[in-house]
């Protein structure tokens, strides 16, 4: 579909959702599921969206408003089931359908050449399939007829919890089969059992614990105690909420439709429409197997969701039988596991950190060590609570672990490594950001700097006012901030516009040059808009989504000032505790003069142009290189316009790039795209095919 189709297709359907909505009826409730299930097949399984986010709302707006109306049209099967909504006051044990097995580890390139010995005495010329081992947990899924009839957890691999509920709410789980492709399907069978791994992506693990840690509740250690932690809720309404996904990876009935291969079976899963990671390779050669798991221990990290290692497995299903099982595990399978990214080092000190909303966070301070390519000095530790069930002291020997750009972890201490120097460590008593008490509400894990005052938690807020996706103010670092807040050029985020040449000037460091840049990215922040400017100005619990969603409820801030409680929590995605927290910000006094001051200095309280258009998705993981100059855009109006379609603005050309824009006069990085092989557009090309005007 080009973008002219797409913009039709949008515009008739549109229409059709218009006219549905008046005819109101079974048929049209029918047409509406489908179309939701397509979208969501698009978007999660082929990665291609056709429709835009807001389309999608609105679709399923309409589908729950029907479901609200007629509750008997409502069925299992039902997109709105993803949204979730269902209580569970425990989960019920089940019997699985097939008991689910464990997998022998191999540490090395040995252990795998002695696996694939072993095979060999038993069959001729052996093909492996190798997957890449999803770090998440278990899910069978159990389809009855065409429909996802039950979803549990692995448990003892015998019995395991139903969740169905919290399953419903994983995009990437077909709540229906898919007919796929009519010919090569299989005969269907009246029940099917798929397993695969549940998980959570980098990213949706990386956000809710930056949520949780703002809120003052426990981080989650890893993405996969996050998944298992957001598939045991109760209220399937959370799980709905923590972007849960699944890859599938075996049919218990493969054989009994017809298939004859894991790759067969990975094939069908596909059209059944399951996601499959795409990273499988089939080898014949144990050593190609070894250097193809070298190869993604290194990729692993650009991944988007964990994995701890790979999967073997025989692929043609007559030869494993002939391998068979152990009690416990495959005979035809192996699990090889990456080496752990974990080194020793000694713990020197903890510091405490006041973050913007005055959560105190303990970090050690560490002997460097390099761990995973990179020296580390520093390491988080979270809150008090995981320091003490930690048992970790200052002085000793500790184990940290580092996983890519993860930020690096005091996993455990070694006490047999202890001499009795080591000591206990104490919250102070005082905020080391501004001297004043502090305090733990009860039920959260962080302790607390409650001064509105504090210096330490204002660095803090104007360095989140000035960044990227808040008022994205290039050049103004948090060295930037700490040097202005220390000179007194500076005492909140509104005194940024009170900078002057001069002012800056003064300060140590900075050039004319750099003083005139600063000011010119503050003048041109002035106009990002509403959604932007609630962001940065960091209201408890108010993140970069729901920002944009009290932006686009309210366009201005004048009438958001005015909205009562019941108001805000009208909106979707606010709840009680944010609508307080906003109806709070704007009546402390000291917030009100902020916003006077932002005001008055020209500061946009209202929608900007961007904002109206609603953002979109049509840069869904891309990262775009910009070079020379483009006639329609200056670069951070384009840089936007990319992040705002969910693609990242990258200053160089690497393998990883996704495509160059090359304006007049691009240089030595459109030289290096053309050596590449990466896609290249002019400007003109690339209005064309996003549809920019
Ligand atoms: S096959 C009988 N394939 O690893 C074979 N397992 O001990 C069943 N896992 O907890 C497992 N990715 O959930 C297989 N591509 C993959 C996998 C995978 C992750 C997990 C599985 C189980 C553990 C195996």
């Amino acid at each position: 579909m080009d973008n002219g189709d797409k913009r039709q297709w949008t515009v008739i359907w549109r229409i059709f959702l218009i006219g549905g909505s008046l005819m109101n009826s079974h048929e049209y409730l029918q047409q509406l599921k489908e179309r939701i299930v397509q979208a969501e097949y698009q978007y999660y399984i082929l990665d291609d969206p056709q429709i835009t986010d807001a389309e999608y709302d609105a679709m399923l707006v309409d589908l729950l408003a029907i479901e609200k109306e007629h509750p008997e049209w409502v069925d299992a099967s039902s997109p709105s089931k993803r949204v979730g909504g269902f209580v569970a006051d425990q989960f019920t044990k089940v019997a699985h359908y097939g008991p689910m097995l464990s997998l022998d580890n191999a540490f090395s390139a040995d252990d795998l050449r002695v696996f694939d010995r072993r095979v060999r005495e038993v069959v001729a010329n052996p093909e492996y399939v190798v997957e890449l081992k999803i770090d998440g947990l278990t899910l069978a899924l159990t389809y009855d007829g065409p429909a996802l009839q039950r979803g549990a957890t692995r448990g003892d691999g015998v019995n395991g919890e139903d969740i169905t509920e919290n399953v419903r709410t994983i995009r990437d789980v077909p709540l229906k089969l898919r007919d796929g492709d009519a010919d090569a399907a299989p005969a269907p069978v009246s029940r099917v059992d798929v397993r695969g791994e549940g998980y959570m992506p980098k990213e949706s693990f990386r956000r809710l614990n930056i949520e949780r840690g703002e809120g003052g509740q426990p981080v989650f250690a890893n993405p996969r105690n996050a998944a298992a932690g957001s598939l045991r809720q109760q209220d399937s309404r959370i799980t709905a909420q923590r972007g849960l996904r699944y890859f599938a990876y075996q049919i218990l009935q493969a054989q009994e439709i017809g298939l004859k291969t894991q790759e067969e079976t990975l094939a069908q899963l596909s059209r059944w429409g399951f996601s499959v990671n795409p990273y499988v390779k089939v080898f014949t050669d144990i050593e190609d197997v070894t250097a193809y798991c070298t190869e993604m221990a290194d990729k692993r990290h650009s991944l988007p969701y964990d994995i701890d290692g790979l999967v073997l497995k025989l692929n043609n299903y007559a030869q494993q039988q002939e391998l068979g099982f152990t009690s416990k595990s495959p005979r035809w399978a192996i699990a090889y596991k990456f080496p752990a990214e974990q080194v020793e080092t000694t713990l020197l000190d903890i510091e405490i950190t006041v973050g913007r909303t005055g959560v105190l966070t303990p970090t050690a301070v560490l002997r460097e060590v390099a761990v995973a390519g990179t020296m580390v000095a520093r390491a988080a530790l979270h809150n008090l609570d995981y320091i003490r069930t930690k048992d970790i002291r200052i002085g000793d020997h500790v184990i940290i672990h580092k996983a890519g750009d993860i930020i690096p972890e005091v996993v455990k201490t070694l006490p047999e490594k202890r001499n009795g120097t080591e000591r206990e460590f104490h919250m102070p008593d005082v905020c080391p950001g501004c001297g004043e008490g502090i305090t733990r509400l009860s039920g959260e894990a962080a302790h607390r700097c409650i001064n509105p005052q504090c210096a330490g938690q204002q660095r803090e807020v104007i360095i989140h006012f000035v960044s990227r996706d808040a008022m994205n103010v290039d050049g103004a670092g948090a060295a930037t901030v700490t040097q202005l807040l220390q000179e007194g050029l500076i005492g909140d985020a509104g005194d940024l516009y009170t900078l002057t040449e001069e002012k800056l000037m003064s300060m140590e460091r900075m050039g004319k040059r750099s003083a005139q840049n600063l000011l010119e990215a503050l003048e041109e922040s002035k106009g990002r808009g509403l959604a932007c400017l609630l962001f940065a100005l960091g209201i408890r619990n108010v993140g970069s989504k729901a920002a944009r969603a009290l932006a686009t409820r309210f366009r201005s801030m004048e009438a958001l000032q005015q909205a009562s409680l019941e108001d805000l929590q009208a909106i979707p995605d606010v709840g009680q505790v944010m609508a307080q927290n906003v109806e709070a910000y704007f009546q402390d006094p000291a917030n009100q003069t902020l916003l006077e001051k932002l005001n008055a200095a020209g500061v946009q309280m209202s929608l900007s142009a961007e904002d109206e258009a609603g953002s979109n998705d049509m840069f869904m993981g891309a990262s775009i290189v910009v070079t020379g100059t483009l006639s329609q855009w200056d670069r951070s109006e384009i840089e936007r316009i990319i992040e705002r379609g969910g693609g990242k603005a990258s200053s160089s050309v690497s393998r990883k790039t996704t495509f160059v824009l090359a304006g007049e006069n691009a240089g030595s990085k459109l030289q290096k795209a053309q050596t590449l092989g990466i896609p290249i557009y002019s400007e003109e090309e690339f209005r064309q095919k996003f549809g920019l005007a």
